[in-house]
């Protein structure tokens, strides 16, 4: 019995540890500074596919199952990606052998017996109004989520202490992410190219480099914010020409 408490203690404790142990993951080592920060504000300019929404899901679970009563809001820009991300949180949940109820297919929550709820929504303003008292909120791809929204979270965890972490690759010198990268105040900042990412080879990279246009490639793999102003590519031919070749290491589950 004490043992057990002095285990979830220390694990409770020790985000990183709780991820290699109980969800047997092999941490990078940004992944393992980001979750070992202390921090309440965190921004992460990240690499496609380096891992960014994997984080988000291990933090947002670790945080639910050991802080009782934790409300956390997980929020992406559109109803496809907040469902990819509840997708990780739920397969981690079940890798813990913890089952996994059905959900409404707009939102998507899971509630935990003691007290805590993960809520993944598209983030919209609309959406967020509703909510009150988040003690934890994370904006995956963040560079792509209205301002609008990033202004009405705000006061929200004035009032409830919350924290907030918000992860993205650049999109353009706009927008709140770009802003609060450049020039805000008070954020632990974790910036990781896609050479700092061991899963991403050196030769696709280069296969992308020679096939992408430079900004493009810069934006996508080198945590670069590219102008905006003379932009010839849509956002949609841009999100065409990025491939998404790595290969998956961990299944999702079907919702
Ligand atoms: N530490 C790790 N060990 C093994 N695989 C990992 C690790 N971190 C992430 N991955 C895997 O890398 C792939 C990309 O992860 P993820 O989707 O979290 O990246 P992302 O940065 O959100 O990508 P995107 O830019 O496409 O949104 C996934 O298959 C994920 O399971
Ligand atoms: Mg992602």
């Amino acid at each position: 019995m004490l043992k057990g408490l002095r285990e979830d203690l220390r694990l409770g404790a020790h985000p990183d540890v709780w991820a290699e142990e109980e969800l047997g993951l092999d941490l990078d080592s940004w992944q393992r500074d980001l979750l070992r920060s202390r921090s309440s504000r965190i921004l992460l300019n990240c690499s496609r596919q380096s891992g960014k929404s994997t984080m988000a899901a291990v933090i947002a679970l670790h945080r639910a199952i050991h802080r009782r009563g934790s409300l956390i809001l997980c929020l992406a820009p559109a109803l496809r990606q907040s469902q990819e991300l509840f997708a990780k949180v739920a397969a981690f949940y079940r890798d813990l052998g913890r089952p996994v109820a059905p959900q409404s297919e707009k939102r998507l929550s899971l509630g935990l017996e003691n007290g805590s709820r993960i809520i993944t929504l598209p983030g919209s303003e609309k959406t967020i109004r509703g909510f009150s008292g988040a003690t934890l909120l994370l904006v995956d791809e963040a560079s792509r989520v209205d301002d609008g929204l990033y202004y009405a979270i705000r006061p929200m965890l004035a009032v409830s202490g919350g924290s907030l972490v918000m992860l993205s690759t650049p999109y353009g010198r706009r927008g709140v992410f770009y802003e609060e990268w450049i020039g805000g105040r008070g954020w632990e900042r974790f910036e990781v190219p896609a050479s700092r990412c061991p899963r991403i080879s050196a030769a696709f990279l280069e296969e992308e480099r020679e096939s992408l246009p430079p900004f493009v490639y810069r934006q996508e793999y080198e945590c670069s914010f590219e102008e905006t102003e003379d932009q010839v590519f849509t956002t949609d031919m841009i999100d065409r020409a990025v491939t998404d070749e790595v290969q998956p290491l961990f299944g999702s589950v079907a919702l």
